[in-house]
């Protein structure tokens, strides 16, 4: 039985970092175990020029804690205004890793986002151009589509369509919550990859709803059903390069997920690692891990892989706190409903 694995550094290929106190609070729960992260830039305002996203790198520079070595692969945020050579210049000097769509007002401080898919057509052919992924959303907003229907969707309505139009373009989508994700992320070609979070590896509606509402396990996209749970969990671990970490990490306060109108987000940056090796356990692909989670992210992104390793080891159960302390106030760590062996070597 294997009791230690040792994988090259991870990459978080979605993650949320927010700004100010609370970036400095979730900062080191990613630097502790990840080299480098896709920061989502639904800031607010949104990050959507060059130099918006320079000055938000030189912000999570400074708040990084002392002796991490952690890159932020920063994201601009694609909306109806964005200029076409803003775009360029960013990637041509390496600022930019990537352009994330927002279906205007399908998630957290989306507003800003795309309404009318032809006005962002001439960013998007620039992007085909010159190999710049698009990180996308993956839900339709109209309200008259069901919420736990909207990823599949968008698929035919928009994804489809948007790619169709534009051939060439390398297309991440991302947090893939159903089946129907899963096989359009595989018959999409080397320009097509998904990311998978770990909470939707570990919860299925089921959690969020039956037997009292469990705010700290909303997200968007919802968790679907157990079959979906199940496609997601054979996807991570079956070893297809098409598919990687993405955590979707994305941390609010207490206040505002135990609330009235509740935030979407999941805060798994403390503990995703456990978490991940106890899954892959379960389903016999240890071995399988460090692709997931190391190796086919830098390959889409075109990157290196990390040449530092870490080690994870199973031992006893692990005492993580149940939630983290930052100036913006509490944030809860999800709770994967099982205790967790492996820990991640300081
Ligand atoms: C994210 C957030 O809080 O910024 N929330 C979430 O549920 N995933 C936004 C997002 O990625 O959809
Ligand atoms: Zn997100």
């Amino acid at each position: 039985m294997t009791q230690s694995l040792t994988l090259r550094r991870p990459d978080d290929w979605h993650l949320h970092l927010r700004d100010g106190a609370m970036l400095e609070g979730v900062l080191p729960e990613t630097t502790r175990h990840f080299a480098r992260a896709i920061v989502m830039p639904n800031l607010v305002p949104p990050v959507v020029t060059a130099a918006e996203a320079q000055a938000y790198r030189d912000r999570i520079l400074k708040a990084l804690p002392a002796g991490a070595r952690f890159e932020p692969l920063m994201v601009l945020y694609l909306t109806e205004t964005t200029d076409p050579a803003d775009v360029r210049a960013a990637a041509a000097s390496g600022l930019v890793t990537a352009v994330k769509l927002y279906p205007a007002g399908a998630t957290t401080n989306s507003a800003s986002g795309v309404r009318d898919f032809d006005r962002v057509r001439g960013v998007l052919e620039t992007m085909a151009e010159i190999g710049l992924p698009l990180c996308v959303h993956g839900e339709v907003t109209d309200p008259a589509v069901d919420i736990f229907d909207r990823e599949a969707v968008f698929l035919d309505r928009v994804l489809d369509p948007i790619r169709r139009a534009t051939p060439g373009l390398r297309v991440v989508l991302e947090h893939v919550t159903t089946r129907e994700g899963l096989d359009y992320v595989r018959g999409g070609g080397p320009d097509m990859a998904g990311t998978l979070t770990t909470h939707h590896l570990i919860i299925n509606r089921n959690h969020i709803l039956a037997g009292g509402i469990r705010p700290h396990y909303y997200c968007l996209p919802v968790a679907k059903r157990e079959t979906h749970r199940l496609a997601l969990r054979a996807a991570a671990t079956g070893g297809e390069a098409c598919f990687f970490l993405g955590t979707d990490s994305a941390p609010h306060v207490d206040a505002a997920k135990e609330s009235g109108c509740g935030c979407a987000g999941c805060f798994t940056a403390t503990n995703t690692l456990p978490i991940l090796a106890h899954v892959f356990e379960e389903e016999g692909a240890l071995d399988r891990l460090e692709g997931f989670v190391s190796l086919h992210g830098p390959a889409f992104y075109r990157l290196p892989p990390n040449e530092e390793r870490i080690t994870l080891r199973k031992g006893e159960a692990l005492a993580l706190p149940a939630r983290i302390e930052t100036g913006a106030g509490p944030v809860t760590v999800f709770d994967p409903g099982f205790p967790l062996l492996w820990h991640v070597e300081p």
